[in-house]
């Protein structure tokens, strides 16, 4: 019976999906770059007009990111990157962040073995080993065509140039200004009012680059910069050490590969919760034909529900570094397993996430990750998700190497059952031990249709990404949406725990969320600071590229 309704769903979909939307973004005949600031974009851009590949153009936009972006764009973080080539061959890098040598499980408890507030998420203690640097050569080495002097200088006169404050960057500086007095002192940089309009000047930022420019990986990871650094968190009752910075590595893992209907997926694996995730959601609705109810409908927006509700729920017990756990994703991914557990699905009324599992908690999201997507010339294409975890991570900033630290050891299970910023509530896999990596829900993805590149896409946003990318796709696929329309669309949450729906306070109607509710949905009453920013590119039919840049932000699509 699966198996026909899964054909006849099939043929509904290349039906209606046959002819897609008119573009409503930016459109370019060759390349683009969309990421959360246009000089970011622009340097991607002009390192790929100068001859230089989708992988230089990667390095240039990420530390570009890291100056343009410092709320998330980072050389104090980590994060994952998929990629597809031309020729379709598929690859991803792990470049997460990692607990340092002297990290242990219960770090985060006092003596009675209750978490210790804010410890895991604020200031020295809160910072795993950062990966970025380590990720963007091991890129380069693997795949640059361009000398890295050609990709960094531009990146480097943009920090000593400066970047103009947007109102959305005054306010978010102004939000955080007391914590960043607080974690370093009024004599920090952040310790001054910056105002919409302002140049932000980053001259120690351009130093740092430079001497990774001059030498490499080891310009951050060992001498001058890694002594400095190691210092400054050790003074500030942190815990890396120069050992910690020299033995962190970069890792090139498999994605996570499936097909929805006649997309093929291609998103991130663990340590990151994405793929995986998603994978579920997506085998879960497939046979029920979702572009066959109105977008944003009460059927629609319960199937992805009820799916999302049953991947969180796994996500949260089986998921974590593989170089430490054992994730059965055999069973996981298996379609009769995961038809198994949506066959308690019902259009008539929830599913309480209490009899998918227990625990209650409070939510608090957030989205201080950046993703960015780019597709060159010849058809490469990147999407990559970086992130200091919080707003500006841990707060703690280094004056003299002119940048922030991650909190991202906030995303390990500090105490097993007790959840993390975003909710979410940690198991064993994700418990903490040196040298591991942390629990991601970055979900970098590439789709290809028939065959052929068809989207690029990301988001930052905690435990919503998943979620968002999932819908930003299914926005193109089921629903016919252009690209940027697509990005624009109300989004909607649930994670299984807390149970509820989170709406975007924009686009859902009052008799959509009370016939929700007369079903047994549980909806968040705040103001659900939900958004997300979505940075997507899509394939056209006669192959130019149409860019999704999230109006939520500054984000911009730039290309050529
Ligand atoms: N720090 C957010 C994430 O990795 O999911």
């Amino acid at each position: 019976m699966r198996k026909l309704i899964s054909i006849l769903s099939i043929a509904a979909a290349l039906a209606c999906t046959s002819k897609q939307a008119e573009p409503t973004g930016l459109v370019t005949d060759k390349a683009m770059v969309v990421s959360a600031r246009e000089e970011a974009s622009k340097i991607g851009v002009e390192i790929m007009k100068k001859g230089g590949n989708a992988f230089d153009a990667m390095v240039g936009t990420e530390l570009a990111l890291a100056v343009a972006f410092p709320y998330a764009g980072n050389i104090g973080g980590g994060g994952f990157m998929v990629y597809r080539k031309a020729d379709g061959d598929l690859g991803a890098l792990d470049y997460r962040e990692k607990a340092p040598l002297a990290a242990h499980r219960d770090m985060y408890l006092d003596s009675l073995g209750n978490v210790i507030p804010n410890m895991s998420r604020v200031g020295a203690t809160a910072v795993g080993v950062p990966g970025t640097v380590a990720g963007v050569f091991e890129v380069h080495e693997k795949f640059g065509t361009l000398p890295i002097e050609e990709i960094l200088q531009p990146v480097i006169d943009l920090a000593e140039r400066g970047v103009i404050v947007t109102e959305k960057q005054e306010r978010r500086l102004e939000n955080t200004r007391e914590v960043f007095v607080e974690v370093n002192s009024d004599s920090t940089k952040f310790a001054q009012v910056f105002k919409t309009g302002d140049t932000i000047k980053y001259p120690a930022l351009a130093s740092t680059l430079r001497t990774i420019m001059k030498e490499g990986r080891d310009g951050f990871y060992k001498g001058e910069v890694a002594q400095k650094l190691a210092e400054f968190i050790q003074e500030k009752g942190g815990f890396i050490t120069t050992e910690d910075l020299e033995k962190y590595q970069a890792k090139w893992r498999q994605p996570v590969t499936f097909n929805y209907k006649d997309l093929k997926i291609i998103s991130m694996s663990p340590p990151s919760s994405g793929g995986v995730t998603m994978n579920q959601i997506f085998k879960m609705i497939e046979p029920y034909d979702i572009g066959q109810y109105e977008h944003n409908s009460s059927q629609s927006i319960q199937l992805f529900t009820e799916a999302a509700r049953r991947a969180y729920a796994d996500r949260n017990y089986f998921l974590g570094d593989p170089d430490f756990v054992d994730i059965p994703l055999e069973v996981l991914l298996d379609e009769t397993y995961l038809e198994e557990r949506f066959a308690s699905f019902s259009f008539e009324k929830a599913t309480p996430s209490s009899e998918v599992s227990h625990g209650e908690v409070e939510i608090m999201e957030s989205d201080q990750t950046t993703h960015y997507s780019i597709v060159d010339a010849e058809g490469n294409a990147i999407a990559a998700t970086t992130t200091l975890n919080g707003a500006y991570g841990s707060k703690l900033y280094s004056d003299e190497l002119g940048f922030f630290f991650n909190n991202e050891m906030d995303d390990f299970s500090a105490k097993i059952g007790v959840p993390n910023m975003f909710g979410l509530i940690g198991a064993e896999a994700n418990s903490i031990a040196p040298e591991k990596r942390m629990l991601s829900s970055m979900t970098p993805t590439i789709v290809e249709k028939d065959g052929a590149l068809f989207l690029v896409v990301g988001t930052p946003g905690g435990s919503t990404i998943i979620n968002f990318v999932a819908q930003t796709i299914l926005n193109v696929h089921e629903f016919n949406y252009s690209m940027q329309d697509a990005v624009n669309a109300p989004r909607f949450h649930h994670q299984w725990l807390p149970d509820m729906i989170l709406f975007e306070e924009e686009g859902f109607s009052e008799e959509l969320k009370a016939d929700l509710k007369s079903k047994g949905y549980n909806i968040f009453e705040g103001p659900a600071r939900i958004g997300g920013k979505v940075d997507a590119i899509r394939v056209l039919p006669d192959g130019r590229l149409e860019g999704g840049a999230d109006k939520r932000g500054d984000d911009k699509a730039v290309g050529f």
